[in-house]
């Protein structure tokens, strides 16, 4: 089972209550364990939480800090949306995004970020 197949699976139990648009992810640490995540919407759409920040957010609950890879996905090409670039850059480094069909660096997604070398 390759990370974009554990995002595929993910996806399965997304809660996309109002946009019925159902994403999944997988996040590959370090020492070579996954963790999933998929969107959960609520009825303030606001406080919506995407894919990626579960499986980070997760990830980071259960002590994980080193990170390899990202997989992403949805019905078609989906790419991380800013505010998980902007936490993934920090928690994950430059990592490899899967994506539907291809790979690319976290770092290509969110050049000249800013991050805590910022705010020496
Ligand atoms: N969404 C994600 O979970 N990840 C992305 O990379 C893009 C967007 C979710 C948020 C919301 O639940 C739905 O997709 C529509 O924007």
């Amino acid at each position: 089972m390759t990370l974009l197949d554990s995002a595929r699976d993910a996806r399965s139990r997304a809660i996309a209550t109002y946009s019925n648009y159902r994403v999944g992810a997988a996040l590959l640490a370090a020492d070579g364990s996954i963790y999933t995540g998929a969107n959960i919407e609520n009825a303030t759409y606001g406080l919506t939480m995407c894919a990626e920040r579960v499986a980070l957010y997760r990830a980071l609950h259960e002590g994980a800090r080193e990170f390899v890879a990202i997989a992403v996905a949805a019905e078609g090409l989906v790419t991380p949306c800013g505010a998980c670039r902007q936490l993934l850059w920090e928690f994950c480094g430059d990592i490899d995004v899967v994506l539907d069909g291809r790979t690319m660096k976290l770092g290509d997604l969110l050049p000249d970020a800013f991050d805590r070398r910022n705010l020496r």
